[in-house]
């Protein structure tokens, strides 16, 4: 795993379950993703070896540069984990301590980390330790929300905690844990975390469209921007964002340009992955890409109806065709995208 710079025209794809896996972050990286972080990976089912947790860290050299996020409450699972990954070559991690959702907040572990900021500079600090055995040095970051409680703004105390304990940069998603994804994230937020640190700033929260990364960024200094959400209507964000800050606008997605990033991300998820739970998968995310599309409904029945790679690849390629809709598509609500 190589080494990365954090730069504003560098943008950042977030680690998101269920969708951030090796298939998309490959697509990412070809539209111009500069770092891809992989799904939030369980330490407990690393250390137990169980067998959906190989499938999540599964990488290849053309994802490098990947971190790999990890979760996880009880800090004396992580030090043997990392040994393990390190050995395995990784060497850039970030530690979930912003997941609001509940089967991860039960356990102790995202969001609830930050109303234990102790614990949380423990986990960091033993990240930061062991990724640093990587022959190359590995780095460490962590992404966090304002707080657990609204109101409870503990994030600038927790990360100058964290730079002293030597993380390498951290990633704010500027809203509550009891927030989950409600209101608005608070970019003035990310300008004062800024101020307050002097190791790298991440940015990430309602970052729907490349002008929103680029407003972002400007409005708040960070070094870089992260797409979550807007990554899942249109990977080619990534390019339309550094164009952008050049001062060019590359065209509006139209069905020609979707259909394009579809077959792109079907071969790819048959190239890496290739088995049935894999199909099923990429059938489910299609119509996703045809969100701001005419016809979507169709397009959805001849997909279900597909039984092969090549049914799916014939069934998917109608979206060319696809005449816009009127008006733009919402920002992915997270009901859409969470499975
Ligand atoms: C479906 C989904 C899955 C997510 N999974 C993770 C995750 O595994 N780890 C994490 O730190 N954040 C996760 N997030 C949060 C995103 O990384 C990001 O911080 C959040 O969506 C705000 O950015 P956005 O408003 O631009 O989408 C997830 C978000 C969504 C919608």
């Amino acid at each position: 795993m190589s080494d990365f710079t954090i730069h504003p025209d560098s943008p950042w794809l977030a680690p998101l379950a269920g969708y951030s896996d090796l298939p998309f972050r490959l697509l990412a990286k070809r539209h111009g993703c500069g770092a891809c972080c992989s799904e939030m990976v369980s330490v407990k089912g690393l250390a137990y070896k169980n067998s959906g947790t190989r499938r999540l860290i599964a990488t290849c050299p053309e994802d490098d540069p990947m971190v790999l996020q990890l979760f996880g409450a009880e800090p004396d699972f992580f030090g043997p984990v990392m040994d393990k990954l390190v050995g395995l070559d990784f060497r850039n991690f970030d530690l979930n301590a912003g997941c609001p959702v509940r089967k991860v907040v039960k356990s102790g572990s995202g969001a609830r980390l930050m109303e234990d900021p102790d614990k949380l500079v423990r986990i960091a600090s033993i990240m930061v330790e062991k990724a640093a055995l990587h022959p190359k040095g590995g780095r460490v970051g962590v992404k966090f929300r304002l707080g657990y409680d609204k109101g409870d703004d503990t994030y600038l105390d927790l990360a100058r905690r964290l730079e002293d304990a030597g993380a390498d940069w951290v990633t704010l998603h500027p809203r509550y844990g009891r927030q989950l994804f409600a209101g608005r994230a608070d970019w003035a937020k990310l300008a004062l975390l800024k101020k307050a640190v002097s190791i790298p700033v991440i940015a990430s929260g309602d970052l729907f469209t490349a002008a929103d990364g680029v407003r972002c960024a400007e409005q708040t200094g960070v070094d870089a921007v992260m797409f979550a959400r807007g990554a899942l209507y249109d990977p080619s964000i990534f390019a339309r964002y550094t164009a952008l800050r050049r001062g060019e606008e590359l065209p509006p997605p139209d069905g020609a340009h979707l259909a394009a990033i579809v077959r792109e991300h079907i071969r790819l998820t048959k190239e890496y992955e290739g088995d049935d739970r894999s199909f099923r998968k990429i059938r489910s995310i299609i119509p996703r890409y045809a969100k701001g599309l005419k016809g979507i409904r169709a397009l959805r029945g001849s997909l279900l109806a597909c039984r092969s790679w090549e049914d799916l690849e014939k069934a998917a390629a109608v979206i060319s065709e696809m005449e816009p809709a009127d008006g733009l598509p919402a920002p992915a609500a997270v009901d859409d995208v969470c499975q």
